[in-house]
Formats: C-alpha cells, structure tokens, sequence
C-alpha cells in the first residue's frame, strides 16, 4: 500500500470540527486509535511492535539490535493542525520497510509520542525523555489544561518515563522524512531536500496577574487588568524578533481567566514562542521581551511571573549522513528550518538527518499544510532508496 493511500486511511481520524484540520494529542481518542492502527499495519508488514518506557512506538523488522536503521515521525498533532506533519513520516517509514529484502542491520519504524507537546506544553517529549534532554521528574509534573498531570497518564498506560540507554544505543542511523513547513522548497523549485540544521528554539510562560472586576463598573483608571501587559508581550515578540537576523517570536496561545466578555480578567497565562538560527540570540531576545511584558505589568498595577517551558540548541544534522542522501537523491538540495524535529533531538546522540518533502501552500500548523500525491510519492520512494542502500 502506497504512502498516498495509507494517508488516506486515516484521513478521517482527529479531524477537528471546531478549529479545522486535525487535534491528535497524546492519549486521547483520536492518538490512540492512530496508534492502534499503525500496530496493525506494522503487524501486517511482518513488523513486531513494541512500546518504550516513554509511550514511543517501535516497529522492528526482524530482532531489535544495535546498529539499526530507524525511520519515522510522530502521529500527534497541533491543535488544528495539517494532515502531514507527522504522519507523512510515519506512512512513509512503513511503505520504505515494506519493500526492503534482507536487510544487514536491524531496522526499525518509530512514532515518537508528543512531538508538537499539544497535550503537556513540552515538544517532542518521546525523544527528549528518550535520550535524557529533560529530567523526567520535571516531565511528570507537567499539566495538560485540564490539570491531568503527565505522571497520572503515563501512570495509567503502565509507562515509566526516563531516559532510555537501551533504547538508544540501538539507533545506529536516524532518518526523520517531514512535510516542509514553509516556503523553502517551492522557493527552490524543488520536490526534496535533504535537512541541514534546526534553529534554536524554545517556549517561555507568562502568567500576569490583575484584578478581576466588572466591566462595566470599574473605572478605566482603576482597572489592574492583565491583558493590557499581555497584549504589550504580543506587540514586543513581534517588534523585537523583526530586529534579528532570522528571528521568530510568536504568541499563538493565551488564556485569560475566568473568560467572560464582561469580566476584566483576573490573570493570563501567555506562551511565547521564540526561534532564533544564533544559539546565543535565543535567551537575550526573549530577555528583552520579558523587560517590556514587566513595564507594562508596572504601569497597569499588575504582576508577572516568567518560567522557560522548554529550550533547544541549535541542531546540525550529520554531515556524512546529509552527503550520503543528497548523492542518493541525485543532488538534491540542503535545507536549515526553524521547525523543531525529533531528529535534531536525537542529532545530539546518534547520526540523524531528514528529508523535506515540498509543500505547495508553505503552510503547516493548520490546515491548508499539503503535499502533491506525486511528491508524496517521490518522497516515499526516496526514503525506500536510502534505506535500501544504508541496510542491505
Ligand atoms: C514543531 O513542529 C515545532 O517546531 O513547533
Ligand atoms: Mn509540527
Ligand atoms: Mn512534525
Ligand atoms: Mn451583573
């Protein structure tokens, strides 16, 4: 079954009446049917499937070993996010292993778990657990929005989250193929690439905290209301970032409480966003958008508390990986993104690359994110090439 159809199969699964496009987020209907479904598809490939400590699935051609050749993606998703971003990996991944003969290392598909952090706040969890990039103790604290934390559902579906030696000390090789998710590929003229780098990137929250009152009965100037300061976070993520070189700040959730229209909010919780191709640009342009969100806390009476969610270093693919797939693909083009990937976390352990598959619209994290069927194809066929020629 090609990578098109397998898409096709679950096409219908998480789709998000509400926001549009698709809401997968770890452990909740929609991931674990895809969960249910990508065992039974890596069973009928003749694939033995295996869940680690930290909710990944592995889906292992023959037995698992060292040295293995592992390919995939995840199957979680943003909140109303593309059909691709993911699964395109994951379909893709499968399609390759079906059409390997006698491989010389094991071979393994993956499904990382909550690579977006939709649920629990923090990206690409599965692998930064995986290979200890985040103590598990702060992982287990961490709350979905309706307070469930990550230890009482890992709990629940018998994980025990942590970093993972033995799991990791099998990879030999990581490849992760991924819908591109901006414009780059269009731009080039091109249907593949080949990864170079991932940026820094991180998430930092803001909690500002007022006085909740009456809309109507409270004089403007004795209001204490947090989203004034909230609103000032917004314009100074955009206002800064445009004076970096290759910077993105972005606030894409904010939550006011309690949330009524004729309520002057009592506090609000914001998420930034921020991405910067410099390591060292990250934490200062972040810093300067923290001194605006505690002036404008100062002048509307209001507190501010900020607390760093998550941070990645700059990721840089392995070099002799990234010749190996541009000779494979004949040449094609290398590619840096600002996106975040399970491969540039496990970049930091073992060889990792990606490949980009050209996504027509440059849009991704919503629904208009596509992919031709005949790149789709080419992409699938391409990660099939590579594997067979770096596993028999
Ligand atoms: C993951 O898709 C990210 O870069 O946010
Ligand atoms: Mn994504
Ligand atoms: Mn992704
Ligand atoms: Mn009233």
């Amino acid at each position: 079954m090609s990578a098109v159809s397998l898409l096709g199969e679950i096409a219908d699964v998480g789709r998000d009446r509400v926001r549009g496009g698709y809401s997968r987020h770890l452990f909740d209907p929609a991931e674990r049917e895809l969960r249910e479904w990508f065992t039974e598809q890596a069973r009928r490939r003749g694939l033995d499937v295996e869940t680690d400590r930290n909710g990944n699935l592995w889906a292992w051609l023959g037995e698992p070993g060292p040295n293995a050749f592992v390919t995939g993606s995840h199957l979680d998703s943003v909140p109303g996010g593309g059909a691709f971003d993911g699964p395109l990996g994951v379909v893709s991944a499968l399609d390759a292993v079906t059409a390997l003969e006698k491989p010389n290392r094991p071979v393994a598909v993956i499904a990382f778990a909550e690579e977006e952090g939709g649920r629990f706040g923090v990206p690409c969890l599965g692998s930064q657990l995986l290979t200890g990039a985040i103590d598990p103790a702060r992982a287990l604290a961490l709350r979905d929005p309706d307070g469930v934390t990550f230890a009482e559902v890992t709990a629940q579906a018998g994980l025990e989250p942590g970093r993972d030696d033995e799991a990791l000390g099998r990879i030999g090789t990581f490849l992760e193929l991924h819908v591109e998710q901006g414009r780059g590929l269009v731009d080039l003229g091109s249907p593949l690439a080949v990864g170079s780098t991932v940026i820094a990137h991180g998430r930092w929250r803001f909690t500002f905290t007022g006085q909740g009152n009456h809309a109507g009965a409270t004089r403007i100037t004795d209001r204490h209301d947090p989203m004034l300061p909230a609103a000032a976070v917004v314009a100074a993520a955009r206002r800064l970032a445009s004076k970096v070189e290759g910077a993105r700040a972005t606030v894409g959730r904010l939550v006011p409480k309690p949330g009524g229209t004729n309520v002057i909010a009592s506090t609000v919780d914001l998420w930034l966003d921020a991405r910067v191709p410099s390591d060292d640009r990250v934490r200062p342009l972040v810093d300067e958008i923290a001194e605006a969100a505690s002036r404008a806390a100062a002048e509307e009476g209001c507190e501010v508390k900020i607390s760093e969610e998550s941070y990645s270093r700059t990721a840089t693919f392995d070099t002799g990986l990234r010749e190996q797939l541009r000779d494979l693909l004949g040449g094609a083009p290398e590619l840096p993104t600002g996106a975040g990937h399970d491969a540039a976390i496990l970049a930091a352990h073992v060889p990792a690359g990606m490949l980009y598959v050209r996504n027509p619209t440059g849009v991704s994290h919503a629904p208009e994110e596509f992919a031709e069927d005949d790149d789709v194809e080419r992409g699938a066929r391409a990660l099939a090439d590579v594997l067979r020629h770096l596993s028999t």
